[in-house]
Order: C-alpha cells, then structure tokens, then sequence
C-alpha cells in the first residue's frame, strides 16, 4: 500500500500530478462515511471534528472535494502566490532512511534515501521539495471558488497564500504581496486564509518565520485586508535557543491572528546512498523533512505555544502538524494542547485517516 499513496503518484511528475488528479480516483475504492458526528467549535464555527489536511496535498479543487468526502474536515489548499511559479523538477518527493527522530545533525551532515517506501505507515518519514508553485490567480482564484462547493455542513477550506519576491522588489514590495494575495483569496469568500511563512524549498526566498519585523509587517498587512476573517500563521520550529525569539514575536503579532499552525517541513540535505545530492540543481540544498521523524518537532512547538499562550493569556488556536500518520498520533497532539490536528504526509498515505480517527476517539477528545 506505501507504494501506492492515495493523494501524489511519487512517480510522476508535479504537472502529470495536477492533470490526473488525485490516484484515488482511479482506483474506484470505497469511501467509508461516519455515521455519528459531535461537532465542534474552531474559529466561531461549529464543524464535524478537530482533524484535518495541511496545506499541500491539496493542489487544487479537485483534491480538496476528496478530502471533504473522506471525512477530514478542516482543509488547506495548497499555497498559491499572485504569480504563476514553476515546481521544481522531478523528483519531488523521495522516501528517506531515518531511524527515530530527525536530528539537526543529521538534518546537516545529510539523509539518504531509502530505494522504496516503508510498509508500514507509522514508520514513514519522506521529503518534499516542490518550491510552493503555482499556476497564479488566473487558474488558482476560480479553483478556490469551486472547492468552496464542496465544503458540507460543518466543514471548512481554509486558503493558505504566500508572497513572491519579484524583480526589482524591495523588503516592503515583498510583504506588500502577501496581502495583495491574500486579498485575491479573500474576494472568494474563503472563511479563513493562512500565510505560510516558513517554506524551506524556494531558492531565494528563505524561511520569514524568525524574522520579527517581516512577520509582524506581514501579519498588519494581511489583517488590514481580511477585517474579521481568521488570519493563521504557519510557523516552522523554533529550537531551544529560539524560545526567547518565538516569545518576542508572538507578543507584536497576536493582535493580529488568530490561530498558529506548526510545524512545517524541517529542512535538511538530502543525498543519494552514495552521497551525492538526491534532488537536481534547481531545487537548492535543503529540502523539507515530513512524517514520523519530525514528530518530535511538531509536538514540541505545540507544548511551547501553549505554555506562552497560557503564560500570556492570549488566545490564539493551535494547530498542530508534523508526522500525524496514525489515530494515537492525532491524541497524542491533542493531549499535548494542539486544538486542531492536521497532517500532510499520513493524509497523502492513508485516505481513511480521518475516518480512523472518528472511529477511536468519536471525537471526545
Ligand atoms: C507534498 C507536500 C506538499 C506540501 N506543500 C506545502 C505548502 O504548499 N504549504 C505549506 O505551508 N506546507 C506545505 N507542506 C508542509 C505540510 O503542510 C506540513 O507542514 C509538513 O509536511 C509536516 O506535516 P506531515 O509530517 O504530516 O507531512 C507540504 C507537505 C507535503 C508532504
């Protein structure tokens, strides 16, 4: 089954991936429908759980339509910009050889690759370096518009936007573009869009996330475009010494969000079994790490967000991401204090996913 995912086929190409859909469609499985739901109350809504996909596996409405109906409920769309964007070259996704945790020595000294996917999901740790393309607002903005039909009752699509540093572009043209796309999401009446500020696969731009001035310029920008629709962050991991930092940065933009996702990838060098680069050029020197070898990561920006919020009486929501791949793994965030869980890479495997997690927890917990 692991080497089969449901949402990507690993052997094709992005734009072969974004012309056939979602390889789930074509294998003619059968959806499994939860029967009792207790809803939930996220960003002033009632909705059918706490569980959801992150932002990428859903490239386009297509996708996000599937994944209403498999049952997750709280969905990003992949990220888009105001421009149209090339994917970095095949491949863009690869299976790595990582026992336990990712550490940042590794991350430095370089993963290997692994020649096939494990068989079991709980062990699955992959890469992904696509470089956030897009096809610009031409296709993305009437896209967006049509996934918005498939929300059902107690469902929610959320828009997740980035900004493009262009030629001739200053700092202020950059953070300007974040809120000019996110306004481009919003005239769709998209409930909630999210900034990404921490893709670790574009050569050029870098992660903005631990940059205290562009966020917080970012974040009053953005704001001032959506008024009262719920701004999320989406935040890499910010390591021990980074505490004070993660600290400081939360105090200027809290005013302005509303929820915090975390993680994204962990970025690291990516190399062949013989030690050579894995992926082409293109694609820079780090790529972003997912799945199980990060859950470390995702669990302990979670502990740290909610240790601050409490700390400072802020009241922003949590959204927890990193190796969710199993139904123990959506509990064991929401123990840690994630309000909503999300995954990427276990969503990409494992199509019944929510489906399994309604089934253990009947969403008490
Ligand atoms: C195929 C793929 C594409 C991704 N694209 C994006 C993206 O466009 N924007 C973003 O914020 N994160 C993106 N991510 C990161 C995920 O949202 C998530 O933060 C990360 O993969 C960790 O979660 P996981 O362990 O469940 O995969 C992508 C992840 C994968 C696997």
């Amino acid at each position: 089954m692991l080497n089969h995912p449901a949402l990507y086929d690993t052997n094709k190409t992005y734009e072969q991936n974004i012309q056939n859909g979602p390889p789930f469609l074509h294998k003619k499985q059968k959806i499994k429908t939860r029967k009792k739901i207790k809803q939930v109350t996220h960003f002033g809504m009632r909705l059918n759980s706490s569980f959801g996909i992150s932002a990428g596996p859903l490239f386009h409405s297509q996708f996000v339509k599937l994944a209403f109906e498999l049952g997750f409920d709280i969905n990003v769309y992949k990220t888009q910009r105001s421009v149209s964007f090339k994917s970095n070259s095949f491949p863009n996704i690869l299976p790595l050889n990582i026992k336990g945790n990712l550490s940042f020595t590794q991350a430095n000294h370089g993963i290997k690759v692994r020649e096939k996917f494990p068989d079991e999901i709980s062990q699955l740790s992959i890469t992904n370096s696509f470089g956030n393309p897009s096809h610009g607002p031409e296709f993305w903005v009437p896209d967006l518009s049509k996934a918005l039909l498939s929300e059902q009752k107690g469902q929610l699509l959320i828009m997740s936007v980035v900004g493009t540093l262009q030629d001739k572009f200053n700092a202020e043209d950059y953070f300007k573009d974040f809120a000019y796309t996110a306004s481009l999401a919003h005239k769709t009446g998209v409930k909630a869009i999210e900034i990404n500020l921490s893709c670790p696969n574009v050569k050029g731009e870098g992660i903005l996330c631990f940059n205290i001035e562009a966020v917080e310029n970012i974040c009053k920008k953005v704001k001032n475009v959506l008024g009262n629709t719920p701004l999320i962050i989406k935040l890499g991991y910010f390591d021990t010494s980074q505490n004070e930092l993660l600290e400081n940065l939360l105090s200027k933009i809290t005013p302005y969000i509303h929820a915090i996702s975390a993680i994204n990838t962990l970025p690291a060098k990516i190399i062949t079994r013989t030690g050579e680069n894995a992926f082409p050029n293109d694609h820079g020197t780090t790529s972003g790490v997912c799945g199980r070898s990060i859950q470390w990561a995702g669990l302990s920006m979670v502990k740290k967000l909610q240790r601050i919020r409490k700390n400072n009486m802020y009241d922003f929501s949590i959204i927890g991401i990193g190796g969710v791949l199993t139904e123990d793994d959506y509990i064991l965030y929401r123990t840690s204090g994630a309000d909503i869980v999300q995954s990427a890479t276990g969503a990409i495997w494992d199509p019944e996913l929510a489906y399994k997690i309604w089934k253990k927890t009947n969403y008490d917990s």
